[in-house]
């Protein structure tokens, strides 16, 4: 067990530790959003970690602001224009608006009956738009804080809103492989601007060039022309699938971020690669967003975002870098400790701080009443609930489901099905929470 504590703890700097490089570190999950405030001097992080982080990014290695809401993972993040609010959207169906000063919840917008996974506003930061699983695209007052309208149209979950023409029209795109175009004042589909043979994932608009991009699940990205639909350009690498594309605040760059852990940096003036390199050893790139200084910030399976100077950004050292717990070899794990890595360790730790994770530390959880860790914010749910955690509970825990034995908590549901696993995760657990010591030999 000292090794795990060790490869924990070990976050290594790329090989190229560059001017301009710089690490946002402090959540305790991968970063599924990021966002650059119009002024670059802050970024927005969303983490599987359910909180979102507000950074700013001239003081390296400060703490964020903490935007505390989400009952679940956060996923998209944005600056409204003005700077001074910021919405953050949610595998809990959730957006919340925030105040980027005090890092205050300024309201919940609630609606959709999906997870919410990407967010748009128009130029006077008035309509906000929210992409759902449900399928439908959300259309928000963000300053009477009511929805507006719930469009229905795409055939399956929506991936992707952008707003264009001073706010008037609002694209959106999915699963369903359409780019659809909508009237954003009447909520009518005006039409559908492209047809893709697999689902799509994001979007981005460049309105000064007339033309729309996006990115796909089988690693197709295409430009076509706003008028004409016609392809003005295919930047496709050949990685999928697509998970992240973003666009330079002078609509010279676009960043393509894909499931294989690469960032594919392209000029819009001649279509040609001014950077493709891998950055993160395993895993996707989820998220890219370019800030004022030539620099992109990327969201990764990672617990941090990188921020890489475009200029110098190389290939990182893959020897170098940690793996993240679950990542590591199997074959050197007994089951028990296999099975709270692949299954509970990106949400739960077992050390006495709880590592900022989406669930509490599970230290010492044997004996706990359920809900009653002081620092935690548990669900109403589970809080209410009359367990304490023991032997028999947490196997009724993971037999049953949490959907089953503790429902209306945060927990996802799962189930662990073969009996010796629950037994033998069980038997990790109690042995970590029986001795503290024991987990960090
Ligand atoms: C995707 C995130 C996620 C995963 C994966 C996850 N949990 Fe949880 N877990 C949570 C959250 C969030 C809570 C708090 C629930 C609430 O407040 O309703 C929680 C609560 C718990 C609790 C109650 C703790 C208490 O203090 O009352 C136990 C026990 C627990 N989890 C065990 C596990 C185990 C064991 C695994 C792996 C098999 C696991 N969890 C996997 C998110 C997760």
């Amino acid at each position: 067990m000292r090794v795990l504590a060790l490869v924990l703890s070990l976050t290594a700097i790329p090989a190229m530790a560059d001017e301009g490089y710089m690490r946002l570190e402090g959540h305790g999950g991968p970063i599924k959003g990021v966002a650059v405030s119009p002024d670059g001097r802050h970024a927005l992080t969303a983490s599987f970690d359910n909180s979102v982080g507000l950074w700013s990014l001239s003081e390296a290695g400060a703490d964020p602001l903490w935007l505390e809401g989400h009952e679940a993972a956060a996923n998209s993040v944005l600056f409204l224009p003005d700077g001074k609010r910021a919405l953050s959207a949610g595998d809990d169906f959730d957006a919340i608006l925030w105040d980027t000063a005090s890092g205050d919840m300024v309201a919940r917008l609630e609606g959709h009956e999906g997870k919410i996974l990407d967010l748009a506003t128009t130029p006077d930061g008035k309509t906000g738009a929210s992409a759902g699983w449900d399928g439908a695209v959300g259309l928000w007052n963000l300053e009477t804080r009511a929805p507006i309208a719930m469009l229905e149209g795409h055939r399956a979950a929506v991936q992707a809103v952008r707003f264009a023409d001073a706010g008037t029209r609002l694209y959106s795109a999915g699963s369903d492989g359409t780019v659809r175009v909508w009237n954003t004042a009447s909520g009518d589909l005006i039409r559908v601007e492209a047809k893709h043979g697999f689902g799509i994932n994001r979007l981005v608009v460049n309105e000064a060039a007339g033309w729309v991009a996006y990115g796909a699940l089988d690693g197709g990205v295409r430009i076509l022309d706003r008028e004409s639909g016609e392809e003005i350009a295919d930047i496709t690498s050949g990685r999928q699938p697509v998970l992240a594309l973003t666009l330079s605040p002078d609509g010279a760059l676009i960043g393509v971020g894909d499931g294989e852990g690469h960032i594919h940096i392209v000029s819009t003036t001649n279509w040609k690669t001014v950077r493709d390199f891998r950055a993160t050893p395993r895993g996707p790139v989820w998220a890219l967003a370019f800030d004022r200084s030539n620099r992109v910030v990327a969201g990764t399976i990672q617990n941090y975002a990188d921020i890489w100077p475009i200029a110098t950004a190389t290939a990182i050292d893959e020897s170098d870098v940690a793996l993240r717990s679950f990542q590591r070899d199997p074959a050197t794990m007994t089951n028990g400790e296999r099975q709270f890595m692949r299954k509970c360790s990106i949400c739960h730790t077992l050390t006495e701080d709880g590592g900022r994770r989406a669930g509490p530390t599970l230290l010492n959880v044997f004996g706990r009443k359920a809900g009653t860790l002081s620092g935690y914010i548990y669900s109403d749910a589970l809080s209410g609930m009359d367990i304490v955690w023991n032997s028999e509970t947490l196997d009724k825990l993971f037999d049953l489901g949490p959907d089953h034995y503790t429902p209306g908590s945060k927990m996802p549901m799962q189930r662990i099905v073969r009996d010796e696993d629950r037994a033998d995760l069980i038997a990790y657990l109690k042995n970590a929470g029986a001795d503290p010591q024991e987990t960090l030999k």
